[in-house]
């Protein structure tokens, strides 16, 4: 489950041979510790009117980038106004583009070709995170043109990105607002090295409805109090997560098969959680799981739905048993246990359900329809359910991973599994870890503006980008 290939690159005689033969160089990302800086550099704030070199009649007037300043200054960052504020030498730790103010297209070259102008002086995982309005069905055509336009833009400047930097998006819609808790804790989490292999993703905040009172908080323990339930937390993804969501605060119930019991008694000690042997199969898996999290910790916050499996057979040779169990665990599971949770009303306010899909459910995958299936079905769902929770404060969102480096992907063969990690922007698998910091920011109480969404864990792969 490690990377070999990224190792090599990136240590001795090894590095300088794959320098000199123009071998890809995937880098090692920059990973979330306790304690380390938001970002490694001051931060340039650009906006609308902002041009490289400046345009003689341009002064750089906008207010939304003033808010967005203000936001990242009051987190004590170095925030600069102009690319030229840059001393001899010194890089950027990330560059933060305001579109929120455009007008057509024709708008966007002045803050796009200053953008260009910093490129090539990022710090190594870096960051680029672009803010916008969503396109509305009420936008005349120009505005409509240049808004749509910004996610072409950020998807291509993502993909020229290099050293294990990232490019992603915030979206604005609905009554969210600029400097609002909701946009200001995505923007954190995206120029945070939590969000380390998400890139190329948009991301909509809808609403500041759903934050929790008292939110931000405690950026380093954001889920104190929390209680959390995690299914599949034996091994792999699910393992992952439930550290995650215990090192931010949560008290987690870690769910698996009991033929997993074991494994599972171990991670519950490791985050100091209880553990619950439950097939998510069973038609109350909703009922005692949320007997377990009232009777063990009084109360439940957190739903994480990780539980997977894969049975993969081109469809020609598809059995039932194989189509039926994907379907059982990965989506028809998850919707009765949401049903139940749902039903019962016990629910924490402002609860937060996070599942799990797969770059597959978007995409497709040869000898994975009944999978993909499941996936897409998962999508679908979690738009679905937000709005059912949204009355209460709560959401419903989905992670979609890519390739990950685990007991799964472990099994694909040697040659595939080396081009399936070169396949996308950061040419390299994610971790574990990257999946989990994405939930629990999902999870985190000040993400209450983000519902009904997908957001995929990929290093934006080339696969349905
Ligand atoms: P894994 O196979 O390593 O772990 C899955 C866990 O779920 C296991 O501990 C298993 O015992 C448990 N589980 C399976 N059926 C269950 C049931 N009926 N009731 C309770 N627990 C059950 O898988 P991995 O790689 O950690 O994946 C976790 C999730 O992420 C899955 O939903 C998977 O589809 C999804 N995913 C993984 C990707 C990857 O690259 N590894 C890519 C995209 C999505």
């Amino acid at each position: 489950m490690t990377d070999t290939y990224l190792r090599l690159v990136n240590s001795g005689v090894t590095k300088k041979l794959a320098k000199q033969l123009g071998l890809p160089r995937p880098a090692v990302l920059r990973r979330y510790e306790p304690g380390q800086p938001l970002v490694t550099g001051p931060v340039l704030v650009l906006g609308r009117g902002d041009s490289l070199p400046p345009a003689p009649d341009a002064a750089p007037t906008s207010p939304d980038a003033d808010v967005v300043a203000r936001v990242l200054a009051g987190w004590g960052l170095d925030v600069r106004r102009h690319p030229s504020q840059l001393e001899e030498g010194a890089r950027w730790g990330a560059v933060v583009v305001v579109l929120t103010e455009l007008e057509e297209p024709t708008d966007l070259s002045g803050p796009m070709l200053a953008l260009g102008g910093t490129l090539r002086r990022i710090v190594p995982s870096g960051r680029i995170v672009t803010v916008s309005r969503a396109a509305t069905p009420d936008d005349g055509p120009a505005l409509s043109a240049v808004r749509v336009g910004i996610d072409g833009v950020l998807r291509s400047v993502a993909k020229e990105l290099r050293a294990g930097a990232t490019g992603n998006g915030i979206v604005l819609a609905g009554d969210a607002t600029l400097g609002g808790p909701s946009v200001a804790g995505l923007l954190r989490f995206f120029l945070s090295s939590k969000s380390a292999f998400v890139d190329g993703q948009l991301v909509t905040v809808s609403s500041d409805a759903g934050v929790l009172p008292g939110t931000p908080g405690d950026w380093e323990k954001p889920l104190d109090g929390k209680v959390a339930v995690v299914t599949g937390a034996a091994r792999g993804i699910g393992a992952a997560i439930a550290k995650v969501l215990a090192r931010d605060g949560a008290t987690v119930v870690c769910v698996d098969v009991p033929a997993a019991g074991d494994a599972l008694a171990k991670v519950a000690n490791q985050v100091r959680g209880t553990a619950l042997q439950l097939d998510i199969t069973a038609p109350d898996a909703g009922d005692r799981l949320l007997a377990h999290a009232l009777e063990r910790h009084g109360h439940l916050d957190v739903v994480v739905h990780n539980a997977g499996i894969t049975r993969d057979k081109l469809l020609a040779n598809m059995t039932p048993d194989r189509w039926d169990s994907v379907v059982a665990v990965n989506i028809a599971a998850q919707l009765r246990m949401n049903e139940q949770l749902l039903a019962s009303g016990k629910l924490a306010e402002g609860a937060r359900i996070v599942s799990l899909a797969s770059t597959s459910g978007i995409a497709g995958n040869r000898g994975q329809t009944n999978y993909a299936a499941s996936k897409a079905g998962v999508i679908g769902m979690v738009r679905a359910t937000g709005p059912l929770l949204a009355p209460t404060g709560g959401t419903v969102n989905a992670v979609a991973p890519g390739f990950i480096e685990t007991e799964m992907t472990a099994k694909i063969p040697a040659l595939t599994r080396q081009v399936a990690r070169r396949l996308d922007s950061l040419q390299q698998g994610g971790l574990p870890v990257d999946v989990a910091e994405t939930i629990a920011f999902l999870a985190s109480p000040v993400a209450g503006g983000v519902n009904g969404q997908v957001v995929r864990v990929c290093g934006q792969n080339l696969v349905g980008q």
